[in-house]
């Protein structure tokens, strides 16, 4: 009988672009202030990729730095998931494009779109599949190039986004290295109106008008989709806990999406998690749907103060209304 795998995160990595855009820049653009976006959402700057700099780039950046970390050739990934709301094109997926950047010849590729909470689905799909043993070696990449589908004269969205990536290698290899206990993933579809960018696909293709309605920008309603993002995070968190056994009181480090500080401290307060088990980057990435999770998770593993056996809860929301959450043993 084959023995019981649990997959394992050997590698992690993520790339930041260069220009930072504070939020003093913003009050030059639109009417807001930086008391106004920090009081509201904690965020203090953002990262904004260049005009030439796509999703995929920032991708394989990540990718290659996750590759490093895990001591693992391109060569030797059999597949690549990349989870994106922005990628390149419609097609060819995303990761096809990072495939040939990265030189990963071995590897199928595809896309998953399940925003804010795309990481945490690919991540629950890459488990599966090693432990199935169909696949030995999984990058995962969350990649997100929010600034091109944000309208920068909207003082309701634009002060939210930000754009980066961050990448992890998922093998079945016994190895020692952080082990994927649990995954829950969910949606709840009724209110996706709320958080949408309605042009571009086949109910609006693109046009003179679809671009006058500035339909291919991402439209939100704020205060419906914080009341949304509490509930779903705290019942993603909750789930968890339940499927895998574990006490709240077991979890060393609580990496929330981040939205919004408001939302995480509520969330954290539901579920009954101290505050400085909390890992925040809100104040200088902002909210940067899929990679929110992927950035922090490479930070935790490489900054937290993680002794073998300390569990971290993931746990995220976003578009859909999906959510999902992930436990992992350091
Ligand atoms: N600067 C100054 N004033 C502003 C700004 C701004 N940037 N944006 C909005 N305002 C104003 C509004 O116009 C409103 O003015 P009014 O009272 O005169 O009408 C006032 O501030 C309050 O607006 P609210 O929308 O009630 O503000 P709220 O406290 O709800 O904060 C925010 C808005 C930050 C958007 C919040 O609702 C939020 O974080 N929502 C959740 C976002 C989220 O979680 N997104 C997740 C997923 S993203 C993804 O999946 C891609």
């Amino acid at each position: 009988m084959r023995k019981k795998i649990t997959a394992s995160i050997i590698g992690t990595g993520s790339y930041l672009p260069a220009k930072v855009l504070t939020n003093k820049d913003l009050e030059s653009m639109v009417d807001t202030s930086d008391e106004w976006i920090t009081t509201r959402t904690g965020i203090k700057e953002r990262h904004i990729a260049g005009d030439d700099e796509y999703t995929s780039d920032m991708a394989a950046k990540a990718a290659m730095q996750a590759l490093q970390s895990a001591g693992k050739k391109p060569s030797s990934i059999d597949l690549i998931i990349v989870a994106t709301i922005t990628p390149d094109m419609l097609f060819p997926s995303t990761a096809c494009f990072v495939q040939d950047k990265i030189g990963a010849k071995n590897a199928a590729c595809f896309d998953i779109g399940a925003a804010c909470s795309g990481y945490i689905y690919a991540i629950e799909i890459a488990k599966r599949l090693v432990e199935t043993g169909s696949h030995n070696t999984i990058l995962v990449i969350a990649a997100e190039k929010l600034s091109a589908i944000t309208d920068w004269t909207d003082r309701n969205t634009c002060v939210l986004f930000g754009d980066g990536a961050g990448a992890c290698v998922i093998s079945g290899e016994e190895s020692g290295k952080p082990r994927i206990l649990c995954t829950y993933t969910g949606a709840d579809s009724s209110a996706a109106e709320l958080l949408m960018m309605p042009g571009g696909g086949t109910r609006f293709p693109a046009s003179m008008q679809t671009v006058e309605k500035k339909l291919h920008f991402l439209k939100m309603a704020g205060r419906e989709v914080f009341k949304n993002a509490v509930l779903s995070m705290y019942r993603a968190a909750e789930r968890i806990m339940k499927k895998s056994d574990i006490k709240i009181d077991e979890i060393k480090c609580f990496l929330p999406h981040q939205a919004n500080i408001r939302i995480i401290d509520a969330v954290a307060k539901k579920i009954g998690i101290s505050k400085e088990k909390v890992y925040l980057n809100v104040q200088k990435f902002g909210n940067m749907s899929a990679a929110t999770v992927a950035v922090g998770l490479d930070e935790v593993f490489k900054d937290w103060d993680l002794k073998p056996g300390d569990k971290i809860l993931v746990d995220a929301f976003g578009a859909g209304f999906t959510f999902g959450s992930l436990v992992i043993e350091w």
